[in-house]
């Protein structure tokens, strides 16, 4: 499996940062170490482990703009867990970079530039990015080994989804080819909905066609399960193993390892 992950999609709101918790509580608890990465300036990680962002002196902006060594921004959240998170700084990367593009003459490179010391560290590192294609979502792909991407089956999410693999397969020729598209995978999907059923069979017969790996597993939607686990300061997958929710993460993660072997 590889060992750099990124979980990717121009959308927010699909579950990008859920996965990417959910994943490592999996993963922490099977006695991996894992390092999660925050590339999102919401700093959502850190609140699903029960902290406020707003507290860190010191978060990826400073590792990215003013070189702190990476090991000084990350900090332990649970056994087995470490966290690099974000903080608000991180609206102001993208500007920063590209107003000074003299310093930064490879702006796509800067995360793999400076990250490079925590790659021995760990079993895995997860990536989570924000909802939009720019140079931090640009950083992360060349960053990544492999990327995952969450697709809610709505009305018009076909489009857009085709758009986004478009997007990534291109970024990869020309920046990464050695990125691997782990795949799709289904997100809020309440099953009962024949919307949701049809807009994910198209899916899958794109896929197909494209050859483009889709997941088996879906996420359901569980509007009680959000309300829950906002209380938990914790991932699901670490507070609460028996949840139908948290068995179709520990699925997806299966079959993230099979689909590597
Ligand atoms: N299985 C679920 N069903 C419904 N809502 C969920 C589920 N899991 C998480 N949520 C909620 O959905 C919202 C978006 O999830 P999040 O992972 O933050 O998405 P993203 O990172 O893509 O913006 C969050 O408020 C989260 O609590
Ligand atoms: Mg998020």
């Amino acid at each position: 499996m590889n060992k750099i992950i990124s979980v990717s999609t121009q959308k927010g709101g699909v579950l990008k940062s859920s996965i990417v918790s959910n994943l490592a509580g999996l993963l922490a608890t099977s006695g991996k170490k894992v390092l999660i990465i925050d590339t999102d300036a919401q700093a959502n990680i850190a609140l699903s482990f029960g902290l406020n962002p707003d507290d860190f002196n010191t978060t990826l902006y400073d590792v990215l703009i003013d070189q702190i060594p990476p090991e000084y921004a990350t900090m332990n959240v649970h056994k087995n867990i470490d966290l690099l998170s974000s903080g608000e700084d991180m609206t102001f990367f993208e500007f920063d970079v590209l107003t000074n593009i003299k310093k930064y003459p490879q702006p796509f490179r800067i995360m793999k530039e400076t990250l490079g010391s925590l790659y021995n560290q760990y079993d895995f590192i997860l990536v989570d990015t924000p909802p939009n294609l720019g140079l931090v979502q640009g950083n992360v792909l060349s960053y990544a080994e492999s990327v995952l991407i969450p697709f809610q089956p709505e009305g018009y999410s076909m489009r857009s989804l085709v758009k986004i693999l478009d997007a990534i397969n291109n970024f990869r020729d020309q920046h990464n080819p050695e990125l691997n598209v782990l795949g799709v995978v289904g997100t809020l999907v309440d099953s009962r909905t024949t919307l949701h059923s049809q807009v994910l069979q198209q899916c899958r017969a794109y896929c197909n066609e494209n050859n483009i790996h889709m997941f088996e597993t879906v996420i359901p939607r569980s509007v009680r399960f959000a309300a829950s686990v906002a209380y938990e300061r914790k991932p699901a997958t670490l507070t609460d193993p028996k949840h139908p929710i948290v068995k179709a993460y520990f699925s997806l993660l299966e079959e993230i390892q099979e689909g590597e072997k």
